[in-house]
């Protein structure tokens, strides 16, 4: 229908803005998509604006975390508030994170999905969800190393929502394993590094 097609619409656009990026050349005058590891999440904003002022970046890194996160959970918060399906509400959680992955105001280039796929997932199978960042931040306090946290993070939700079939499911874990897709893809890179040894640690 064409509410379905505007929430859509209105989820990949939100999902778009680049919060990390914005705030990194508002607040420290950095342009975070030519530094680091050239994403726009929270991980390379701490990563970029720590060689300058690292108190600013720990607060930057935090907003971008929460503003990442809430573009995902208040499109789809309001998309629920219209009542729409729970395959279309999945169908909006895809779109905000493929937004954030693939901005449209950055000719395509963007995050790796982590912050808005906790947003997300947090409102559409929230126990697994809690279990997932309870693991992230584990993970975060004791490897350091982002990337490795936040899949292994991504595991946990995946793992305990196939055991817990909590929340919206559609009767299907699909639209599920779609989000984890393209956050497991755009860690590609990262991946690489990881076995060749060669992945930053953030703190
Ligand atoms: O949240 C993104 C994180 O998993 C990796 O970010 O900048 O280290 O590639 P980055």
């Amino acid at each position: 229908t064409n509410t379905n097609i505007l929430f859509f619409l209105a989820a990949y656009l939100i999902g778009s803005i680049p919060f990390g990026s914005i705030l990194a050349k508002t607040f420290a005058g950095v342009d975070i998509t030519a530094a680091g590891s050239k994403s726009i999440g929270a991980t390379n904003v701490l990563r970029v604006v720590k060689e300058t002022n690292p108190k600013l970046a720990k607060k930057l890194g935090l907003a971008t975390v929460i503003l990442d996160a809430l573009k995902g959970t208040l499109v789809l918060l309001v998309a629920m508030y219209y009542g729409l399906s729970e395959s279309t509400l999945w169908g909006v959680a895809i779109l905000a994170v493929l937004g954030h992955c693939y901005s449209i105001y950055l000719g395509l280039e963007g995050g790796k999905g982590v912050a808005t796929g906790l947003g997300v997932y947090l409102v559409l199978i929230p126990i697994p969800t809690i279990i997932g960042a309870v693991v992230w931040i584990v993970c975060a306090k004791v490897l350091k190393i982002s990337s490795l946290s936040s899949l292994l993070g991504l595991l946990a939700v995946v793992i305990s929502a196939s055991f817990l079939n909590n929340g919206l499911n559609v009767g299907s874990n699909i639209p599920m394993y779609i989000i984890a897709f393209i956050i497991i893809y755009k860690h590609i890179p990262n991946i690489i590094r990881m076995i060749k040894g060669e992945e930053k640690k953030v703190i």
